[in-house]
């Protein structure tokens, strides 16, 4: 089915930071699958877990015991401090798990029909419930009816919170994304997260963080949370964790990891050995190498090429997110951004319809930093250019 508005390019191999497409000719990577390859493309270490796993044993079902899923959930809890995790195969399915798990907690204290509230402008995926939690008008429009049980309200307003919580005694949870991805890279500010923590704690709601996109060394730490200083009940990841290997995880400390039992919840294929396998080289590479810490050196290079290269400063209003989660809001038109992006040979995105999204891999070089900002500048500024002369 047409879902997608596919680009006119076909890639047959990649490596690092440069895909090449099937006339051999190569792209620098700043989308990193969007979010997913994070390690970049044939990860020496991600490429050999999967390989010597497809050759042992690739699916058993949870039927049984999965010693690689136990191992991930391990190294999962030494890096978040989580408990108990739920394993999945994508970042919509993570959603799935916590909004059940929500209401599971919502029921067992007592509320008929518990509530999460979400924040407008989320994108929690595109199966039914995380499409309710979505708020973004534009993906949920002509899918109706969505599920009941979900209160948008605007980011970064502590007093809209207040207000529920002043009228309403059937909410179970917030939910949100510490930086929103598709809605155009937009922080929510530290103050608002540790205010969200402070109400979830008083309230006795679960705190619930997406980092489905901000997870596995995107934004520079395992999890972005670390850096915020607030740690939230429920963490949800995908995407990088599996390096391109389809991969979730559902992940919760204290009374939240209480709530699901056996039955409660499943998945055919989730967290199955040779998924887990990647994931196990993945955060082992990401524990064990200097590999996180290269997300700020990257952006900085990224950055002053970027500024260095534009014509005019003005072109550029703002520049958001953290770590390799860079968010450029241009002045002038998104529309052709991307496909001009191509014909220089460099992947880009647009999210939030206004925003440059730019997600290179951490194994980015310093050199392929500075031509993928100087790449950015000269498109902005080919656009400029076109619009003065129009
Ligand atoms: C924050 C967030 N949550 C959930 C999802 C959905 O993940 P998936 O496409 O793996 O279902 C995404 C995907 O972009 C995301 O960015």
């Amino acid at each position: 089915m047409p879902t997608y508005g596919r680009l006119p390019v076909t890639f047959s191999r990649g490596e690092g930071a440069i895909l090449y497409d099937t006339d051999n000719r190569p792209y620098l990577d700043g989308v990193s699958g969007i979010a997913v390859t994070n390690l970049g493309h044939q990860h020496p270490q991600v490429t050999a877990a999967v390989i010597e796993q497809a050759q042992k044993l690739v699916h058993t079902s949870n039927l049984f015991r999965i010693d690689l899923q136990e191992s991930v959930a391990e190294q999962l809890r030494a890096m978040t401090g989580m408990e108990n995790m739920f394993f999945c195969n994508s970042g919509a399915e993570a959603n799935e798990a916590a909004i059940k798990l929500a209401r599971r907690f919502g029921h067992q204290k007592g509320i008929e029909t518990p509530h999460m509230i979400v924040l407008d402008g989320a994108f929690h995926g595109r199966t039914v419930g995380a499409l309710s939690a979505t708020g973004n008008q534009k993906i949920r429009q002509g899918f109706g009816p969505l599920l009941e049980g979900f209160l948008h309200v605007p980011p970064n307003d502590l007093s809209a919170i207040d207000a529920l919580a002043d009228s309403r005694t059937d909410i179970a949870a917030i939910m949100v994304e510490p930086i929103m991805g598709e809605g155009g890279i937009r922080p929510l500010q530290t103050d608002y997260l540790r205010g969200l923590h402070a109400r979830c704690a008083k309230q006795d709601w679960l705190l619930i963080f997406d980092e489905v996109q901000t997870g596995n060394g995107r934004c520079g730490s395992a999890y972005v949370f670390e850096q915020l200083g607030v740690s939230p009940d429920v963490l949800l990841t995908a995407k990088g964790l599996g390096n391109g290997l389809p991969i979730g995880v559902c992940m919760a400390k204290g009374v939240a990891a209480e709530q699901l039992g056996p039955g409660d919840h499943g998945s055919t294929y989730g967290g199955n050995p040779l998924c887990c396998a990647a994931a196990q080289a993945v955060l082992r590479t990401l524990s064990e190498e200097p590999v996180m810490q290269r997300a700020e050196a990257i952006r900085h290079r990224l950055l002053s090429a970027l500024n260095s290269h534009i014509q005019d400063p003005s072109l550029i209003a703002e520049v958001r997110g953290r770590g390799l989660m860079i968010g450029i809001q241009p002045t002038t038109a998104t529309d052709q951004i991307v496909a001009r992006g191509l014909d220089k040979g460099v992947l880009l995105n647009i999210a939030g319809g206004d925003t440059v999204r730019v997600l290179p891999p951490l194994v980015m070089s310093d050199e392929q930093a500075e031509e993928l900002g100087a790449t950015i500048a000269a498109v902005l500024n080919d656009i400029a250019q076109q619009d003065d002369c129009a």
